[in-house]
C-alpha cells in the first residue's frame, strides 16, 4: 500500500519499504529503502550538520546547516547545491542548464499506467503520482512509483511535461535515483562481449563514480541495462541486495557515485552521452521504466524476483505461460550452404528424434549466400527454395513439425536492391563514409518512411507461408547515429527515436501474428535486456555454444532474466566457438537450463548418439515445466563447479556441473534450497555422467527409488559421486 501522511510518503509490502519525504515545502528526501516497517515515525532523523565553507553549500541564506549536497534526495538536479551526480538536466532556451523541480502535488491511484510507445511493467497494485514543478522555466516533471503486492519490486519512471509556451532540450533524463545513507556495498554488474555475455562482476565500492553503460544503440553485449549494490555479506542466499533493472533496449547509462560523506548515490537511465531531446510548447517525454529490487534473501532472492516479476508482470502474449518447443536451428548445421532438401533432411531427423520445431536460419532470402548481401530483400531465395517459404513450411508442418524463420529486418547491406533504390535510409552523417560491420549498415528506423517498408516487409514474409516461429536478429552497433529527417537540434534525439521506431514496428508485429512464438537476437545476446522481452517473450543467449562458456554466461543472464527467457542449444564438437569437445550429457543439461533446441548437423550424429537424443528430449518434454515456469535457484556459481534447482509444484531437479576434474579434492555435497523441511521428495531419475574410459566411471551410490525429506536434503545435502573426467554433468530428479 502507498501512504501519504504529514509530508511522508510510505510505499510498503510484505517484501519492503520505501520512504521519502517533502521537506520545506517543496525538497523531496529519500528517507529509506529496504525491510519492510510497519509505520515510520523518523526513528533516524536526518541531522544538519555545518560543514563550513568548501564542504558544503547551502540552499537558503540563514541555515548553513541545510544543503541538497549532503541531504538524500529523490530526483537530484544538478547547478544549485548539490554537485553529485545529477537526475536530469534541461537546457532553456536562454542558454542555462540550471533550473529547479520543486514538488506541487501528488496523486495515488490503483493500477500502473501505460508508458507510451515505450514497453513497460503491467499489473500493479498501487501507483503514486508526484508532481514535480519548475516555475521559472515552466515545466513539470511527474515521477511515478508503483508497487506490487506479492513482490520485492518497486517501479519507476518519469514523464517531462513543457506546461510553458518556450521550447527547452532535456539533456538528460534518467529513469531514477536514490541515495543510500552509507556506501557498505559492493557492486555487481554483468560484463562481456560477443560470444561472451553477461559474467557477474562484483566488486567493492571505492570512492568517486563507478559507471556501466552502452553507447552502441543497443543494450550491447558489452554491459547489460542491470546494476545491484550488495551488502558485502549478502551471499546467493542471505544478505540485503538493492538492484536496478531498466526496461529498455537501446544505450542506457547506471551509475554509482559513493560521495565525500561516506553515501552512495545510484542513478540509471538513457545514456546522456547520446542523447538529448527538445520539448516544445505542450510536449510530453516518457522516460524508460527502471524496476527497483530489493532483497533481504540474497542474489536467489533477487534472480527469483526479477524472474518471477518478468514472467508475471512483462512478457506479454499467447506465449507467456506456455513451455517453449525443442528446436532444432541449421545456423551451425550449414550456415549459408543449405538447400531445401538440407532442411527437409534435417526435419526428418528431427521428428525422428522428438523435436518439434525446424528453424531456417539466415541466408534464405535474395542472393544471400554468405555475409556481404541481401539484407533488406525480402524475398525467397529460389535457387535454395523452389517451393519458396511456403512449400518447405508446408513438407515440414507435413512431418507434425512447426516451422520457423530467421530475419533481420534493421538492416541494408550496400549489395542489395534496397540499398540502391534508398542510398539515403541508412543511419549515417552526411558527407562522412558510413562505418561498416559485418558488411551491414543500419536502416534509419526514427524515420517514418523506412519504417513503412520494414513493416511491409515483415508482413509480407509472416504471411507467406505457415511460420510458427521468427527469430529477430540484429548483428551491429549503431555509428554515425545521424537521421537525415531530423533538423541540427534534435540531432541527439536519433538513438532514442531509433528504438520507439523499433519498439512501434515490434508491437504491430505482435499484435498482428498472435500465433507466432518470437525470439530475439543480436549476435547472440546483445539485446537481451527487458525492453524486448516485452515484445518477444525469450532471446537467444549467446553466439557461444560451448557448454563450459555457457555455464557462466547462462548463470549471468539468470541474474535478471528468468529461465525461460534463454534460448540455449546443444551444438556440435568441437565447438566452432572454442574447439572444445565436451561430452553431449553436459551440453545437453547446460542447454536444458533454457529454452532448449539442438543446433548442429542432427542428420550427421551417429546411431548411438541419436539413441541418446531422443532418451534427452523425451527427458526434457517432461521436466520442462518445472525448468521454464518453476523457481529457479543458484546452489554454486563459478570457479570449477556450476549447481542449478529447478522447482515447481510436482518436481525438483536438481543439475551439478563440475569442468575440470581434478585430484584430491573433497567429495562434493549438493545441499538443496528452499525445500518444505517438512515434505518428502522421491527420487525418481538420477543421470549420473556417462562412463568416458575404462575406470572412469562415477562412484557408485545407490539413490535408488529413495525417498528424502525437504530437511535432509537441504541440511545433510546430497553426494556427488566423484568422477575422474572433465566436464562432468550430472541431474537428479525428486517429484514432490
Ligand atoms: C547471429 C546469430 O546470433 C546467429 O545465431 C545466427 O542467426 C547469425 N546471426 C546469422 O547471421
Amino acid at each position: 500500500m502507498i501512504s501519504a501522511e504529514n509530508n511522508i510518503f510510505h510505499l510498503r509490502n510484505d517484501f519492503f519499504s520505501y520512504v521519502f519525504e517533502i521537506s520545506k515545502g517543496k525538497h523531496l528526501l529519500h528517507r529509506y529503502w529496504g525491510r519492510p516497517i510497519k509505520e515510520f515515525h523518523d526513528s533516524a532523523p536526518l541531522q544538519g550538520i555545518d560543514r563550513g565553507f568548501s564542504g558544503q553549500l547551502n540552499d537558503f541564506e540563514n541555515e548553513r546547516t541545510y544543503s541538497l549536497d549532503v541531504l538524500p534526495q529523490e530526483y537530484p538536479v544538478r547547478g544549485h547545491t548539490d554537485f553529485r551526480i545529477p537526475a536530469y538536466t534541461v537546457e532553456l532556451e536562454n542558454g542555462t542548464n540550471i533550473t529547479e523541480l520543486n514538488y506541487s502535488a501528488h496523486k495515488i491511484f490503483d493500477g500502473k499506467p501505460t508508458l507510451k510507445g515505450l514497453p513497460a511493467s503491467f499489473g500493479g497494485g498501487q501507483t503514486l503520482e508526484i508532481e514535480l514543478k519548475d516555475a521559472c522555466a515552466n515545466f513539470t516533471v511527474y515521477l511515478y512509483y508503483t508497487i506490487f503486492e506479492d513482490l520485492p519490486i518497486l517501479t519507476r519512471s518519469v514523464k517531462f511535461v513543457n506546461t510553458g509556451s518556450k521550447k527547452f532540450k532535456i539533456q538528460n533524463a534518467a529513469s531514477a535515483a536514490v541515495d543510500f545513507s552509507d556506501n557498505d556495498f559492493e557492486i555487481i554488474s554483468l560484463y562481456g562481449g560477443h560470444a561472451a555475455e553477461r559474467t557477474i562482476q562484483r566488486q567493492k565500492i571505492s570512492r568517486g563514480i563507478f559507471e556501466v553503460s552502452s553507447t552502441r544503440g543497443a543494450s550491447s553485449h558489452q554491459q547489460s541495462p542491470f546494476i545491484a549494490l550488495a551488502r558485502p555479506d549478502a551471499t546467493e542466499f542471505s544478505g540485503e541486495v538493492y538492484a536496478a533493472s531498466l526496461i529498455y533496449s537501446g544505450s542506457f547509462a547506471a551509475k554509482v557515485e559513493a560521495e565525500q560523506f561516506g553515501t552512495t548515490r545510484l542513478v540509471i537511465g538513457l545514456n546522456p552521452e547520446v542523447f538529448s531531446w527538445t520539448l516544445a510548447q505542450g510536449e510530453e517525454f516518457q522516460t524508460p521504466e527502471v524496476v527497483l529490487n530489493f532483497s533481504a534473501t540474497g542474489l536467489n532472492g533477487m534472480s527469483q524476483a526479477y524472474h518471477k516479476f518478468y514472467r508475471e508482470h512483462l512478457i506479454r502474449g499467447k506465449f507467456k505461460d506456455q513451455v517453449r518447443p525443442i528446436l532444432v536451428n541449421n545456423w551451425e548445421a550449414t550456415y549459408f550452404d543449405f538447400n531445401e532438401e538440407k532442411i527437409i533432411a534435417l526435419a526428418d531427423c528431427a521428428k525422428d528424434l522428438g523435436l518439434e520445431l525446424v528453424v531456417l536460419d539466415d541466408g534464405w532470402f535474395g542472393k544471400r549466400n554468405d555475409d556481404n548481401s541481401s539484407l533488406g530483400d525480402w524475398f525467397v531465395n529460389t535457387a535454395k527454395l523452389p517451393r519458396g517459404l511456403k512449400g518447405l513450411a508446408d513438407e515440414i508442418h507435413s512431418r507434425g513439425l512447426k516451422f520457423g524463420v530467421w530475419v533481420e529486418p534493421e538492416m541494408v547491406n550496400v549489395d542489395s536492391e534496397l540499398y540502391r533504390a534508398h542510398p539515403d535510409w541508412i543511419l549515417h552523417v552526411p558527407d562522412y563514409k558510413p562505418s561498416f560491420s559485418r558488411h551491414q549498415l543500419i536502416l534509419d528506423l526514427s524515420r517514418a518512411d523506412v519504417r513503412e517498408y520494414v513493416l511491409d516487409a515483415m508482413r509480407k514474409v509472416f504471411s507467406s507461408a505457415p511460420i510458427d516461429y521468427v527469430k529477430w536478429d540484429m548483428n551491429r552497433h549503431m555509428t554515425e547515429s545521424f537521421s537525415a529527417k531530423l533538423p541540427p537540434e534534435r540531432q541527439l534525439e536519433t538513438q532514442h527515436r531509433y528504438m520507439l521506431g523499433l519498439y512501434e514496428i515490434m508491437e504491430a508485429l505482435v499484435t498482428e501474428f498472435p500465433d507466432i512464438l518470437f525470439e530475439s537476437c543480436s549476435g547472440g545476446g546483445g539485446r537481451f535486456d527487458a525492453g524486448i522481452l516485452y515484445y518477444m517473450p525469450q532471446t537467444w543467449t549467446s553466439d557461444d555454444t560451448d557448454a563450459v562458456c555457457r555455464l557462466s554466461i547462462q548463470a549471468g543472464t539468470g541474474l535478471a532474466f528468468p529461465i525461460i527467457s534463454q534460448g540455449a542449444h546443444v551444438s556440435v564438437t568441437p565447438n566452432h566457438q572454442v574447439g572444445r569437445v565436451t561430452p553431449l550429457q553436459m551440453r545437453t543439461f547446460v542447454a536444458m537450463a533454457g529454452t532448449f533446441g539442438y543446433e548442429l548437423d542432427i542428420t550427421k550424429m551417429s546411431d548411438a548418439e541419436k539413441a541418446e537424443v531422443k532418451d534427452y528430449v523425451a527427458l526434457y518434454k517432461e521436466i520442462r515445466p518445472t525448468i521454464q515456469l518453476g523457481k529457479f535457484t543458484r546452489l554454486l556459481t563459478g570457479g570449477n563447479e556450476y549447481a542449478w534447482q529447478f522447482e515447481d509444484d510436482s518436481k525438483v531437479i536438481a543439475m551439478y556441473f563440475k569442468i575440470l576434474s581434478k585430484p584430491a579434492e573433497p567429495i562434493r555435497i549438493l545441499k538443496l534450497a528452499g525445500l518444505d523441511a517438512n515434505k518428502s521428495y522421491k527420487l525418481t531419475k538420477y543421470l549420473p555422467p556417462k562412463k568416458l574410459s575404462v575406470d572412469g566411471g562415477p562412484q557408485k551410490i545407490s539413490f535408488d527409488a529413495k525417498t528424502f525429506n525437504g530437511d535432509e536434503l537441504m541440511y545433510c545435502g546430497i553426494a556427488v559421486p566423484k568422477i575422474e573426467t572433465d566436464f562432468a554433468a550430472y541431474m537428479w530428479i525428486f517429484e514432490k
